[in-house]
């Protein structure tokens, strides 16, 4: 049997904050949804359980008491704006695991606004040092979340980190969103997975896929 987990989402009505909220929505978790209107993180907290009442999820009005109460953190939120969350939960988030899915796009989205030699998730992981930073949900759209399997397939995750025992509970995370989790590897690979969704944001456009297309490693 499952032990509940508490998970919060910082950005949680945001594109990627809701799909990866509904996902999520299953007993074994707990949800606390943070977003700065408190109402619209209420109301996603009411759509989720008209679907499954037996969910405890709970729109909630600060960051800091959401991280405070939770065993994982989502921050679900743009690049530019992690540097300012990760102050305000630093000292909360202590031990924690904390999911960084953002992609640290430019303006124009034709490059990363980071440099070669780092990646949005090991920029996180200088911010919270004693936290468990773990790379996941930054290749998968947040559409890809209602639909995982496309063209008759499940859609990989790749997920990076340092922290073994994390990985594992973040893996199992991707598995309960639908998704087919691929453990790419250490932390450092966060710029490689950066670089991939740069690709397939350029690639979507150019392409017209809807935002809703994901990777597949096809293997034996
Ligand atoms: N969209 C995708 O398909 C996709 C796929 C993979 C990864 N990502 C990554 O996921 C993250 C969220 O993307 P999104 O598409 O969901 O963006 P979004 O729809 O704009 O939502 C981001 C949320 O972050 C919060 N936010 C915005 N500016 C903020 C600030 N300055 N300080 C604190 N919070 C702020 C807002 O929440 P409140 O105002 O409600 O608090 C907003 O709802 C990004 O890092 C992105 O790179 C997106």
């Amino acid at each position: 049997m499952h032990v509940k987990q508490t998970i919060a989402i910082i950005g949680a009505t945001g594109n990627m904050g809701q799909a990866i909220a509904k996902s999520l929505a299953k007993e074994e978790n707990r949800l606390l949804l943070f977003s700065s209107n408190l109402q619209k993180a209420q109301l996603l907290a009411e759509e989720i359980k008209s679907n499954n009442a037996a969910v405890e999820v709970e729109g909630i009005a600060c960051p800091v008491d959401a991280s405070w109460e939770a065993d994982i953190i989502i921050l679900a939120v743009p690049y530019q704006a992690e540097a300012e969350t990760a102050k305000k939960i630093k000292d909360v988030a202590r031990q924690k695991i904390v999911i960084s899915i953002s992609n640290p796009l430019n303006a124009t989205y034709d490059g990363l606004v980071t440099s070669a030699d780092t990646s949005a998730a090991e920029e996180l992981q200088k911010l919270l040092p004693d936290s468990k930073v773990i790379k996941a949900f930054n290749t998968t759209y947040a559409a890809d979340f209602a639909q995982p399997v496309i063209d008759g397939k499940q859609t990989d995750a790749f997920i990076a980190g340092d922290h073994s025992s994390a990985v594992t509970v973040v893996e199992e995370l991707a598995r309960t969103a639908g998704f087919n989790p691929v453990i790419a590897g250490p932390l450092a690979v966060s710029r490689t997975l950066e670089n991939m969704q740069l690709l397939m944001i350029q690639l979507t456009m150019k392409y017209n896929y809807n935002w809703h297309a994901g990777w597949k490693i096809l293997h034996n």
